[in-house]
């Protein structure tokens, strides 16, 4: 087989870029190494930026997210028992969308297949050859059979697990992360949301966060430790630790439910550099990964793909690479703004264990500098929306 460009990964990057391509006339075929269910079953990012809606849109993809997405012209933080609200749409006259990430794929998957464009679900041991010849070769088996494709271009939007990171020979990439010492225990329930708009709460026991899916459907976070099983957090335990931290206002609304998913992330700050390896661009979270608190890891898997789908189509209308010679450095600069936002909310609202007196004072300083300043509140709200690309 052969095609123009392989796209290794289904996740949002991998179906946005093989949608806004076909788009384009330029022909893709995606290789997944889980079932499309599997796919479709992972719960993950909430807030959806006003630039990844509009490349949802461009990607014939957004009909659903305008009917069903809820617009959020703000949010509220908890600190010390006083909610305080960040106006975006006052500050910066910007929104977001709240929108599940499975919902987004859902739409992605429906486009490709209304457009005939080929997914091959359930490929494994996907390797990657020839990256630095004109004629790139990825391998891959499925039922036992193995299968070879030629291409001009791989896309490697296989996320931080994937094989195309750790295709490029060692000496050829530098890595940048920080690991945090606690993790994000988040339940899904379908009762309605405890507030009209997301809530982050930074508390003596630890960070929480209540957002939510539609107006039946919450999403909640609770800060744990990294030794903690989702099987130490029963319902009950979940709830009684989550209305702790709350306000009075919001424990009041609180509607404990059966939860219909529950898991454990970690969080990371990661940075690999460059994106590019020959022929293979990186794209998501196969080059970066954010911690969720600023809720831009989907927002900055858009906005690469964004810079990589307009440097194909220039490869391939105008015979010119200079946008693929380009894309590493533009995506990274916008990919360490995000980095640095995530970081900073990530200390802003996290309780640190090894924290001292003094750390904990600035932390606090902060907070009320936030709350007392224009300025600093419009910062924030700037990069929470997004910065534009
Ligand atoms: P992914 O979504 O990871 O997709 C990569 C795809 O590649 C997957 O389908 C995977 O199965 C496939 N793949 C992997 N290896 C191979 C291989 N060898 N061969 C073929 N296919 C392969 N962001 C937020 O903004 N808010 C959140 O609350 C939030 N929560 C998160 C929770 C978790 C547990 C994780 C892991 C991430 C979370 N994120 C969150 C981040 C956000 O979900 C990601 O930034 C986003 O999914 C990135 O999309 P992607 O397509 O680049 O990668
Ligand atoms: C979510 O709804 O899953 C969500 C929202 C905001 C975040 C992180 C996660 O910062």
């Amino acid at each position: 087989m052969r095609v123009q460009v392989v796209i290794v990964g289904s996740g949002p990057s991998g179906l946005l870029l093989g949608q806004l391509l076909a788009r384009a006339g330029i022909e893709t075929v995606i290789l997944e190494q889980k079932s499309q269910d599997y796919v479709l079953g992972r719960i993950r990012a909430g807030v959806i930026e006003q630039g990844a809606v509009r490349l949802l849109e461009e990607a014939g993809a957004a009909g659903r997210l305008h009917r069903e997405g809820l617009v959020h012209d703000g949010t509220e933080i908890i600190f010390r028992g006083q909610r305080h609200r960040i106006d975006f749409k006052r500050l910066v006259g910007k929104v977001v969308t709240v929108y599940g990430q499975t919902e987004i794929t859902r739409d992605l998957m429906d486009a490709r297949e209304a457009i005939g464009a080929t997914t091959i679900y359930e490929a494994t041991d996907v390797s990657l050859h020839d990256l630095t010849s004109d004629q790139p070769t990825v391998r891959y088996v499925k039922d036992g059979v193995t299968h070879s494709v030629s291409c001009d271009y791989v896309a490697g939007c296989d996320g931080f697990h994937g094989v195309s990171r750790r295709s490029i020979p060692e000496e050829l990439i530098q890595n940048f992360e920080r690991v945090y010492p606690f993790g994000w225990l988040g339940v899904l329930v379908d009762q309605p949301p405890l507030s009209h708009e997301l809530v982050y709460v930074n508390h003596e026991r630890g960070f929480a966060l209540c957002s939510m899916r539609s107006p039946t459907r919450s999403r909640y976070y609770l800060q744990c430790r990294l030794d903690e099983h989702v099987e130490d957090w029963p319902d009950d335990k979940f709830y009684e630790e989550l209305s702790r931290r709350v306000d009075p206002a919001a424990r009041a609304n609180l509607k404990p439910g059966v939860s219909i998913e529950k898991s454990i992330a970690p969080l990371r700050s990661f940075v690999a550099e460059p994106m590019r390896y020959g022929n293979l661009f990186l794209a998501g979270d196969a080059a970066h990964i954010v911690p969720p608190t600023g809720a831009k890891g989907l927002n900055l898997a858009a906005s690469d793909v964004f810079y990589l789908s307009q440097a194909l189509v220039e490869r391939y209308r105008k015979g010119s690479t200079k946008g693929l010679d380009g894309y590493a450095e533009k995506a990274l600069a916008r990919v360490w703004k995000a980095e640095r936002f995530s970081w900073w909310m990530t200390s802003l609202l996290h309780r640190f264990p090894e924290s001292s007196g003094f750390d904990q004072r600035i932390q606090a300083a902060e907070l009320d500098y936030l709350f007392s300043s224009e300025a600093a509140q419009t910062a924030l709200a700037e990069n929470y929306v997004g910065l534009p690309y």
